[in-house]
C-alpha cells in the first residue's frame, strides 16, 4: 500500500530548476542513504520539470534529454532502486509543462506506461498550459486511471494549485497527494500564507490522500531556484518544518542535501518532529485558540485610505497522536517574542477532570512535569514551541 503515511522524499525543483542531471540524482540518492535521510523516513527521489527534450519522438514518446540523462531514465531509476529508495518523475496535465517541455495532455495512457517501464514510483503532475475548454477534474482522473493501468504501483502527486477546490475531489479520483496552493518561495511570508490558506482544509487530508503544502525550503538560505525576497532565519525554518509536521503533510525536501549546514540537517532529521508528521492516526491539528490583530495596509494602486485587515498572529494547537499522546504547539507570527498560553479546558481538559498533561519540550528535551489548568510559554518572534504530552491523572485532585 502506498501513502499510508505522508510521503517523504526530495525534489529537484526548489534548488536546481532546469540544472538537473542523472549524476545529480544519483548523488542525492547516495546522500540520502549515507547521511541518515533514508533511515529517518525519506524515501522518494523526485525529478521535477525540465528532464525531457522539447519534442516527442516520431512515435509520440517523451524523450529524456540525452545531455542531462546520457544513460536514459531507466538507468537512473535502477540506481535509485538499488539504494532501496523510490524514484519520482514529473509531467503536467496541460499541453506543455510549466517550463515549456512536452506534457501529458491527451498522451496520458502512453506516458503512464512509459513511466512504469522506466521504473517510476511517484508522478508529480502539474497544471500549466491547460486548455481552456478541457475539464480539469476529468484530466486528473484520466491520469489516475492511466497510472493504475500502467502495471506499476505509482504514487500520484497531483499539483493543480487548489484549482476547483481540489481538497474536495482529489481523494475520490485516486490521487495520493495534491498541491493545493501556488508555489512556495524561500521566504517567511510565502510559507506562512500557504499554511494559513490551508488550515481549514486539513481535516480533509489523511491516509492515502494528503494535502501537499509544497516542497520545503528548509536549509536553502536563498540558494537555488525559488529565492524571492529575504531568506528565512533558522527560527523561521524551524517554524516551517514544525508547521508541516503538525499538519501531517508530505515532507519533500527542496534543499541541496549534499551541501547543507549541520543545524538544518539536524532539523530535517529530527525524529520527534518526523514522528508527529508520521503519526499512525494522521489527525489534523485542532486550533485551541488564536489571537489576531488589525493591520493597516496602504492601497498603493488607488492611493485611497489604508485598508484594514485581520492578521492572525498567535496560535495554540493541540494534535492528537496515537496511544493517548498529544502535541501542544505554540506559534508566534509576531516579529518580537510573545507569551502564548494553552487553557487546557479549551483543549478538552478542564481542571475538574482530575487529569493534566505531562509535558516534554520537543526541541530541548526538557521535562516540565505535569501541568494542570494551563501552560504559558514565551516564544521568540517568527518561531514556535512544541511539547509532546501525555494524559496523566493528577495526585492532588481538588474537589
Ligand atoms: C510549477 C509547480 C512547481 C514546479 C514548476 C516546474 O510552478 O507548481 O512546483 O514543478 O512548475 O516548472
Amino acid at each position: 500500500m502506498i501513502a499510508e503515511r505522508p510521503p517523504m522524499g526530495w525534489n529537484s525543483w526548489n534548488t536546481f530548476g532546469n540544472a538537473i542531471s542523472g549524476q545529480l540524482v544519483c548523488q542525492i540518492a547516495d546522500v540520502m542513504v549515507e547521511q541518515g535521510y533514508q533511515e529517518a523516513g525519506y524515501e522518494y527521489v523526485v525529478i521535477d520539470d525540465c528532464w525531457a527534450l522539447k519534442e516527442r519522438d516520431e512515435n509520440g514518446y517523451l524523450v529524456p534529454d540525452p545531455e542531462k540523462f546520457p544513460d536514459g531514465m531507466k538507468a537512473v531509476a535502477d540506481y535509485v532502486h538499488s539504494k532501496g529508495l523510490k524514484f519520482g518523475l514529473y509531467s503536467c496535465a496541460g499541453i506543455l509543462t510549466c517550463a515549456g517541455y512536452p506534457s501529458s495532455y491527451d498522451h496520458e495512457f502512453q506516458d503512464a506506461k512509459q513511466f512504469a517501464e522506466w521504473g517510476v514510483d511517484y508522478l508529480k503532475y502539474d497544471f500549466c498550459n491547460f486548455p481552456k475548454n478541457a475539464d480539469c477534474i476529468n484530466r486528473y482522473h484520466i491520469m489516475s486511471m492511466a497510472l493504475k493501468a500502467s502495471g506499476r504501483e505509482v504514487l500520484f502527486a497531483a499539483c493543480n494549485w487548489g484549482v476547483q477546490d481540489s481538497w474536495n475531489w482529489m481523494k475520490s479520483i485516486g490521487v495520493h497527494m495534491y498541491r493545493s496552493t501556488g508555489d512556495i518561495f524561500d521566504n517567511y511570508k510565502s510559507f506562512i500564507s500557504i499554511y494559513q490558506s490551508q488550515l481549514e482544509h486539513l481535516s480533509q487530508s489523511g491516509p492515502y490522500c494528503y494535502n501537499d503544502l509544497d516542497m520545503l525550503t528548509v536549509g536553502m538560505y536563498n540558494r537555488g531556484n525559488v529565492a524571492i525576497g529575504k531568506c528565512c532565519t533558522d527560527g523561521e525554518y524551524r517554524l516551517q518544518f514544525s508547521l508541516w509536521c503538525l499538519a501531517g503533510v508530505p515532507l519533500i525536501i527542496g534543499a541541496d542535501i549534499r551541501d547543507i549546514n549541520p543545524q538544518m540537517k539536524e532539523l530535517l532529521l529530527n525524529k520527534d518532529l518526523i514522528a508527529i508528521d508520521q503519526d499512525p492516526e494522521c489527525r489534523p491539528p485542532f486550533l485551541v485558540s488564536k489571537r489576531s490583530v488589525m493591520v493597516e495596509e496602504e492601497d498603493k494602486e488607488n492611493a485611497v485610505e489604508p485598508l484594514r485587515r485581520v492578521s492572525d498572529k498567535l496560535y495554540t494547537f493541540i494534535k492528537h497522536l496515537a496511544n493517548n499522546e498529544f502535541v501542544i504547539a505554540y506559534i508566534n507570527l509576531f516579529e518580537e517574542e510573545r507569551e502564548i498560553n494553552c487553557i487546557f479546558a479549551d483543549a478538552g481538559l478542564p481542571y475538574s477532570s482530575g487529569y493534566g498533561f505531562e509535558m516534554k519540550d520537543i526541541f530541548t528535551g526538557e521535562k516540565l512535569g505535569v501541568k494542570k489548568d494551563y501552560h504559558l510559554v514565551s516564544v521568540p518572534g517568527h518561531d514556535c514551541r512544541l511539547y509532546r504530552c501525555k494524559l496523566v491523572k493528577c495526585d492532588e485532585y481538588r474537589k
